[in-house]
This record gives structure tokens, sequence and C-alpha cells, in this order.
């Protein structure tokens, strides 16, 4: 039946594929998106409703992915066109690889670009031009960087050409090595600023509780859709990254629990990444909505105020940059594997090709805080946020439920047994959440939040 071993390579153990998907997993979408997300919408009760669905919506799907991935054993367009195959479904269903891709560059498109923000802002930091510096100074800052093409653009270009870099050389001697490096470093620079927020700003527990107490007056149906398409984003769901890393997980660990530890890891950084901002937020006498820019304007001035502020912002955006690489890579993974399976080119070939047409793409968002920052798509956003909106609010849900319901419903029961041995309560417990209550969270959000 499948076979053993992916033509890309495979992870060189269990521990391999962990670092990989938690590497997908954690990223802007951790450090960046989630601080000022939770911080947009009232803090406790979207920290809950984010919280229930990673473990309702979010590990189910995301060990249904690991579960295709693994049959299919290729790019999760093959891999879909092969089990739709194999398992007599209506060929309907390959459009799960198709959407996945494009939801990818529409990613990539906006991440590429904050992940090169992030790049110049370690040297911005280490010059100490925010030593001392009030949110006059670092507002006119962030508006003079993003507002200048040329620097947005060569960022944004520089974090490309490192996503390419190691995307052509593999799965073992690209990616792995990536992570094996890049992953323990980010979590050692992580818990030490961590520390340093609850050593020095005195208002750690106004972080604490900003993030867990329940403020039920901000509760809307827009924000329990922000936190669900933020729960995918965050676990990398819905678009096949998570899939085309399964195709290369050894056969003998379990996809259950390895996805469950992915899942508290990711949540983990989430929230220590939360307790390392909204401290220094506090302290400071900052606003915790500040939105995007929270990461931009509001930590700098936090930093420049701050006894070693400038070592410990270089630390700060050394780290978001470390995650937004191991986070890029996955996002060009589907792509770069389908067309070296398609075109039979070489993967450097195939890197080349995703990553320079992804940064193409990626101009219409490095363009939306310059020359076009007029310009908007849909309802008032940019082209930027038009990006982040439809991505993760839309396309990784219903990518997610189609997941889910082919995992549940379509895929042939020989697969699921020879991938899922053993019917334990945990295997019980994820088909109910995979066939039923995943597709009706998800269906209940966008009907509360649309109609
Ligand atoms: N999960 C990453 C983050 O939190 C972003 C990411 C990487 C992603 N690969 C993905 C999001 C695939 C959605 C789909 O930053």
């Amino acid at each position: 039946m499948a076979v053993s071993e992916s033509v890309h390579g495979m992870w060189s153990s269990r521990l391999m594929f962990i670092l990989a998907a938690a590497g997908s997993a954690v990223g802007l979408g951790n450090i960046w998106r989630f601080p000022y997300l939770a911080g947009e919408n009232g803090g406790g009760i979207f920290v809950l409703v984010y919280l229930g669905c990673i473990f309702v919506i979010g590990i189910p799907i995301m060990s249904a992915e690991i579960l295709l991935g693994r049959s299919g054993r290729q790019s999760p367009i093959n891999t879909m066109r092969e089990l739709t195959a194999m398992s007599g479904a209506n060929p309907f269903w390959q459009i799960v690889g198709w959407m996945g891709a494009i939801a990818g560059f529409m990613i990539l498109s906006f991440y590429a670009v904050i992940a090169g923000w992030a790049i110049s802002y370690i040297f911005q930091m280490g010059s100490g031009a925010f030593t001392g510096a009030d949110a006059e100074f670092a507002n006119s800052a962030f508006t003079s960087f993003t507002g200048n093409v040329w620097s947005v653009v060569g960022w944004h270009g520089l974090f490309m050409v490192m996503t390419i870099v190691i995307a052509a050389r593999g799965v073992g001697k690209g990616l792995e090595i990536a992570v094996k490096y890049l992953m323990p470093a980010l979590f050692v620079l992580l818990v030490v600023l961590v520390i340093y927020a609850a050593a020095t700003t005195g208002h750690f527990m106004e972080g604490v509780s900003f993030l867990f107490s329940l403020n039920t007056e901000k509760f809307s149906w827009g924000a329990v859709l922000t936190a669900m398409g933020q729960a995918f984003f965050t676990l990398s769901l819905g678009m096949g990254a998570i899939m085309a890393y399964g195709a290369y997980m050894p056969k003998d660990a379990s996809i259950l629990g390895t996805a469950t530890t992915i899942a508290l890891l990711d949540t983990g950084v989430a929230l220590m990444s939360g307790l390392v901002i909204f401290p220094l937020v506090f302290a400071n006498g900052l606003e915790s909505s500040a939105g995007p820019g929270l990461m931009f304007i509001t930590l700098p001035i936090a930093f420049g105020q701050m006894e070693g502020g400038e070592i410990f912002g270089v630390i700060f955006f050394l780290l978001v940059t470390f995650a937004a690489i191991t986070s890029s890579i996955s996002l060009v993974e589907p792509a770069v594997a389908w067309i070296v399976e398609k075109a039979k080119i070489s993967r450097a070939m195939g890197a080349v090709t995703v990553g320079g047409f992804a940064w193409l793409v990626g101009l219409g968002s490095a363009f939306s805080t310059n020359i076009w920052a007029d310009v908007t798509i849909v309802g008032g956003m940019t082209f930027f946020y038009t990006m982040d909106y439809v991505s993760n609010n839309i396309m990784l849900p219903v990518g997610g439920v189609l997941i889910a319901l082919f995992a549940g419903w379509i895929l042939d029961k020989k697969i699921i047994e020879d991938q899922m041995p053993g019917r334990t309560t945990m295997f019980s417990l994820w088909r109910f959440l995979i066939r039923f209550v995943a597709p009706a969270a998800v269906s209940l959000v966008f009907v509360m939040t649309f109609i």
C-alpha cells in the first residue's frame, strides 16, 4: 500500500519531526500576531476562545494533516490526488491541495514582509537608535521605515533569499539543520526574555491578569472568528504545510501524541510571548490595543526606556527572525515539493521559482505601507490586510474543515488503520472531534460572523 519513504527525504527521527513542525507553528503568529490580537480583542476572553479552538479544532485537524501527509508521502497536491483515487472519492477533494497552495502564497506575501521588518529592527535596536525613545519618536521611526519602499522591499527580499537557501538544500540538509539549531536557540532567548520581563518591569502580574482574566464586555462573533483564524494560523493548519511535513515523518511515531506535543509547544510560546510583551507595555504606560504596530512601535519604546534595553531589543528581534524563518520554510515546502514532482527539476530550481514568485506577490504587501497605502482591495483594506484577512479568517478554516471531513468521512478506513493502529480512547475522541465537532464549530463561527 502506502510507500514508506518520500522522494524528498525524511526527518531523521520523531524528535526532528516535532522540531520541524513546532518550527513551522511557532512564528510571527505567536510573537507578533497573537499578542496584538489579544490586545485588540480585550485579552482574557480572546485567549480563552483561542485555547478552546486549539484543543477542539486545532489538534484534531493537525492530526488529520499528518495522517494524510504520511499516507501519501508527496506534496499535498499529489497526496490529495492519490488519496482521493485510493478512497474512490470524488475528484472534488483535490481542491484541498490547490487551495492550500494559493493560501500559502497569500500568507507568505505578508509574512515575509513583516519578517523583513523584524530583521531590520535587529539592526535598528542594535544601533542604539531607540535609547531613550519616546512614543513620538518610535512612531515616526516606524512610519518612516515602513514608508520607505526600498528598505521594505530590500529586507523582504533578504528574508526570502534566506528562505530559498534553506529550502533549496532539502529536507535533511536544509530544513532539518535549520530547525535543529534555531528552535533550541529560540527557546533559550524566549526564556531569557520572560525572566527579564518578570524581574525588571514590576508589572508582570498585570500582564498575567490581562491575558487570563475574562472581560465579557469585549465579546463579539467577529472576535471569535479572529480567535479561530488565529488558531489555524498559529498551528500552520488548513493549507497543507503540516501535511507536507507529515509526508517526511517516520512511520513508527504516534500521530495523535505528536500533534498534541506540537500544539502544546506552540501554545506555550504564544503565552510566553504575551508575558514578555504585556508587562513591558504596562510598565511603560503604553496601549495594549496598538494593533500590528505593537511589536514595532510599543516594544522599542519599552526597550528604549530600560536598563540593557538595547541588548534585549536585539535578542527580541533575533528571536522573531528565527521563528519566522522556521515557519516560512514550511510555507514554501508544499509548492516546492509539488514543482519538483511535477516538473522534475532540481530542488534548488524549485525553491528559487516558488520563493521568487512569493516575493513578487509579496510586493503588494510591501507596498501597502508606502506607495500603495491608499489602494484598497475589499472593505477598505489594503492589499496587506486583505491577504491576511482572507487567508487566515476564511481560507485556512475552509481548508481545515475540508481536511477534517475528508479524513473523517471519506478516507479509506484501511489507510487510517494502517497509520493509526490501536483503538484507544484518544483515537475515538479524535474521530468524534474530526467528524462532527470541528466542522460544526467552524461552520457556527462562519454563520454567526457573516450572517
Ligand atoms: N504558524 C506560523 C506562525 O504562527 C505561520 C505559518 C507557517 C503558517 N506555515 C503556515 C500559517 C501554514 C498557516 C499555514 O507564524
